[in-house]
């Protein structure tokens, strides 16, 4: 396995799709991020804890993990109008293992159900096995986010387990599921007609 030590691939300038072009971020998409997390529908989708980040931890958030050197963390624009509309990012990379985790929120509600979300993760999923050369790509998602376990289907990724009851939501206790997608299963895609 190649390690990734080349600051190009690890945190690109841009990865160009047909809907989405991800970007680096900057320091002004603060400002959307503080909009996206204190929204309580995502933080519906997305927390463990009730309700929403507060303006203090999504600006901790912004600097320490989104800017900060252990994500690769990249800003999901519409191609056409460039409208930053949410963001995608792999944590806990594991070079000894090619591993990693992978988190997307697009925090603009009505930019939800065009497709974007699908192609952002497809373009991250690509980047990894090709770029990265890793050979894992894991992610977790509360059994209710159903918009969002298809989106991830729809781009391979498979069920592996489901930690049971592991989240309280809207009164009863629901299953955080474990899905992932190798490199294999990824490569034997790219030659389905
Ligand atoms: C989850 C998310 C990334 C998906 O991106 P998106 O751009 O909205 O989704 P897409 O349009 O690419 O695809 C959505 C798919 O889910 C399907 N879908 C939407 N609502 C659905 C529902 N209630 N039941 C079943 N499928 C549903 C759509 O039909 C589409 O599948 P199709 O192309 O086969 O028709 C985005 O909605 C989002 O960020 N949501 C808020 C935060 C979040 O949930 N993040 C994920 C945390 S794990």
């Amino acid at each position: 396995m190649t390690p990734v030590t080349d600051r190009e691939a690890w945190r690109p300038e841009a990865i160009l799709g047909g809907l989405v072009v991800l970007r680096r971020h900057r320091n002004e998409n603060l400002r959307a991020f503080q909009s996206w997390y204190s929204d309580p529908e995502v933080a519906r989708l997305t927390r463990y804890q009730p309700g929403p980040l507060s303006a203090e931890e999504i600006q901790r958030f912004f600097y320490d993990r989104i800017m900060g050197s252990d994500f690769l963390a990249m800003a999901i624009h519409v191609r056409e109008s460039n409208r930053l509309i949410g963001t995608c990012a792999f944590s806990q990379l594991d070079g000894d293992n090619g591993s990693t985790l992978f988190h997307i929120t697009i925090g603009e509600r009505d930019a939800w159900g065009h497709g974007y979300g699908s192609e952002a993760t497809e373009l991250m999923v690509a980047h990894a096995f090709t770029r990265l050369t890793l050979h894992r790509v894991a992610l977790t998602v509360f059994e209710f986010n159903v918009r969002a376990i298809r989106t991830y289907e729809k781009c391979g990724f498979a069920v592996e387990g489901r930690a049971r009851g592991a989240i309280f939501r809207d009164g009863r206790f629901w299953d955080e599921i474990h899905m992932s997608i190798l490199a294999s299963e990824w490569e034997a895609r790219q030659k389905e007609p």
